[in-house]
């Protein structure tokens, strides 16, 4: 009768922590999902950071066959002023496909600083003008050749 007893209250105790051992788990994963979500909260009041890939200098500067690979300028004499003026409000392509003499490019500036908020350019503008100038000048007029040493004949009668 004792050892029946006793073999009982083994037995229930065995069943006890059976399930202490199973509530152990699951407390367990509860706390991973909790701690899990807390750390997406970011309750803390630093902010948020992230890596920005910037694009180092050497890159940015890159020239190759002459031509600026990052906006696509003529390298020569002028160029920087002209990227640091010119390219912030639009791209660089709306300069290039500009051909202007020198004083339609004065006068764009000019139209440009009237109507839209471009800066006084101080010194930069002869430099910027004479990049330009020099650089994108107007495209030769595209006149075909007085015609010479033609042979004409008289059309019939
Ligand atoms: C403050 C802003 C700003 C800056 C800086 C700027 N521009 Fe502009 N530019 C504009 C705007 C706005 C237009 C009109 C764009 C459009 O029509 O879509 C424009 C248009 C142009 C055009 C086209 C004009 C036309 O008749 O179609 C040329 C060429 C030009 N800019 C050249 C330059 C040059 C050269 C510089 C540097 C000296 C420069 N821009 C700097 C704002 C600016």
């Amino acid at each position: 009768m004792k050892k029946q007893n006793n073999d009982k209250v083994k037995h229930n105790v065995k069943v006890l922590f059976s399930k202490i051992w199973l509530v152990g788990v699951i407390l367990a994963i509860i706390a991973a999902a909790l701690i899990y979500f807390v750390k997406d909260l970011n309750l803390s009041n630093k902010p948020e950071t992230e890596i920005v890939q910037i694009p180092d200098d050497n890159d940015f500067d890159r020239i190759e066959n002459g031509i600026h690979i990052n906006t696509g300028f003529i390298d020569a004499p002028g160029m920087t002023e002209t990227i640091q003026n010119c390219t912030n409000c639009h791209s660089s392509k709306l300069v290039i496909q500009n051909r202007m003499s020198g004083e339609r490019w004065k006068s764009t500036i000019k139209w440009m600083q009237e109507t839209q908020n471009l800066w006084d350019l101080g010194e930069n503008e002869a430099i910027i003008i004479n990049y330009l100038v020099t650089n994108y000048p107007p495209k030769k007029v595209s006149r075909r050749a007085v015609l010479s040493d033609v042979e004409w004949y008289k059309l019939e009668e």
